[in-house]
C-alpha cells in the first residue's frame, strides 16, 4: 500500500507530480475552465481555514492581490467568527484537504448567514464542505494517509494558481507565459525529487537541534510558516516561521549556534534584501540552510547549506520550495525515528470546535 515507500508522507510527496497534472487536466484545457461565477459582483474576498489549507491562503492572497487586483484577508477559520460581518460583495473561500474541518464548516456556515458567497476547495468528493459551499472546485491530491499534509496542500495551491489567472486581468501574453510554466511544474518537482540527496544530507545535521527558525519574504513568508509547521509536527523540533523582517523583533534573541535557520530566497525583488537578512543571521553565529534557484551563484558566499530547487516564474516558488521544506521535515523526522504517518497527539481531520 506504501508503493514501496517507507511512509506514506514519503509516497505522498512522490505523487505530487501526477497530483499537479490531474488537477491541472480539471480545470485547464486550452483555456482555464474554471466557471468564474463566484467573482461576479465581488468586492473582497476573505479566506479561512485551519493550518497548512490556512498557509496556502495566505499564499493565495498573495496571487491575487498581485494578478487579480482584488483585495484579499486572510482569517483563521476559528477566529472568523469574532470578527466584522462580510457583507453581500464579499467572496468568502474556504480551503480544506478533508472538507471536514469543524472550524472550516463553522466559518463557512456563519458567513452564509452573513450573506456573504461562499466557494470551497476541498480534496474531498461530497464532504460536508461541498455541500455548505455555494461554489466548489476540487484539489485532485487523491486520498492522503499522512497526517501530515504534502500533496493535497500543492494541489491547493494549483487550483489557487488557476482561480487567480482566471480573474487576472493581467496581458494575455503574459497569462500564456504563466500557463505554460504551470504546466511544466510537474516536471520541475520531478526534478527536486530526483535531487534529494543534499535535503537528506542537511537533514542529518539538523536532527541533532531542539529548535528552528524559518524564514521567508512576500509569498517566501507562508512558506516559510508551512515548513516550520511540517518540521514541528513530524520531526517534534520546535520550528517557528516568521517573515524574515520580523527577526530583529524579537526572534533575533534565539539566533546563535544551536538555533538554526532555514530561508526560502526568491530571485525577485525581495532578493537583495533576504540575502541581507541571510548575512545577519550568519553574523548571530546561527547555521543557515537556504532553498534557492539553481542559477544563483551568490547565495554560496553567505549560506552553510544550499537546496537547490529549479529556477521558475517566482510566484511558482511557492511550489517548489514547499516540497523542499517537505522532504526536509520528512527526512529529519526520520532520522529521529519519529512516527512520521501518525505524529503524536494529532488527527488528519479535526472535527471539534
Ligand atoms: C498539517 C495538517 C493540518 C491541516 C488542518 C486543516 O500538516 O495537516 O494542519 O492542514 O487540520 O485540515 P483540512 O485542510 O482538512 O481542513
Amino acid at each position: 500500500e506504501k508503493g514501496g515507500y517507507e511512509h506514506f508522507m514519503l509516497k505522498e510527496i512522490h505523487e505530487t507530480p501526477r497530483v499537479i497534472e490531474d488537477t491541472l487536466s480539471e480545470y485547464l484545457d486550452d483555456e482555464i475552465t474554471i466557471d468564474a461565477s463566484f467573482a461576479f459582483g465581488v468586492s473582497e474576498i476573505v479566506f479561512v481555514a485551519c493550518g497548512t489549507s490556512y498557509h496556502a491562503c495566505l499564499i493565495g492572497k498573495y496571487f491575487i492581490e498581485k494578478l487579480a487586483d482584488i483585495s484579499a484577508k486572510v482569517e483563521y477559520a476559528s477566529e472568523f467568527i469574532y470578527h466584522q460581518p462580510p457583507t453581500g460583495r464579499t467572496l468568502v473561500i474556504s480551503i480544506t484537504q478533508s472538507g471536514e474541518t469543524a472550524d472550516t464548516l463553522e466559518a463557512m456556515r456563519i458567513a452564509k448567514k452573513r450573506g456573504a458567497k461562499v466557494l470551497t476547495i476541498t480534496n474531498v468528493l461530497g464532504s460536508t464542505a461541498t455541500r455548505i459551499a455555494d461554489f466548489v472546485l476540487y484539489t485532485r491530491a487523491g486520498p492522503e494517509i499522512s497526517v501530515a499534509a504534502t500533496k493535497s496542500f500543492i494541489a491547493q495551491l494549483v487550483v489557487l494558481y488557476l482561480i487567480t489567472l482566471k480573474l487576472s486581468h493581467i496581458p494575455r501574453s503574459e497569462k500564456v507565459e504563466l500557463l505554460k510554466e504551470l504546466r511544466l511544474l510537474p516536471e520541475v518537482v520531478k526534478r527536486i525529487l530526483d535531487s534529494k540527496e543534499e535535503i537528506e544530507r542537511i537533514s542529518k545535521l539538523l536532527a541533532k537541534y531542539e529548535n528552528l527558525i524559518y524564514i521567508g519574504r512576500e509569498v517566501g513568508g507562508p512558506v516559510a510558516l508551512e515548513g516550520a509547521l511540517k518540521m514541528k509536527e513530524v520531526s517534534y523540533i520546535h520550528a517557528e516561521g516568521y517573515p524574515a523582517g520580523e527577526l530583529k523583533h524579537g526572534p533575533f534573541a534565539l539566533l546563535g549556534e544551536k538555533t538554526p535557520v532555514v530561508a526560502s530566497l526568491v530571485r525577485d525583488h525581495t532578493y537583495e534584501i533576504m540575502l541581507n537578512n541571510i548575512k545577519e543571521v550568519k553574523a548571530r553565529d546561527s547555521i543557515v540552510v537556504v532553498v534557492a534557484d539553481e542559477e544563483d551563484k551568490e547565495v554560496e558566499k553567505y549560506a552553510d547549506f544550499v537546496i537547490r530547487v529549479p529556477k521558475t516564474n517566482p510566484i511558482f516558488s511557492a511550489v517548489t520550495h514547499s516540497v523542499a521544506l517537505q522532504l526536509l521535515a520528512y527526512y529529519t523526522a526520520r532520522e529521529r525515528g519519529c512516527e512520521i504517518d501518525k505524529p503524536r497527539n494529532l488527527a488528519k481531520s479535526v472535527t471539534v470546535e
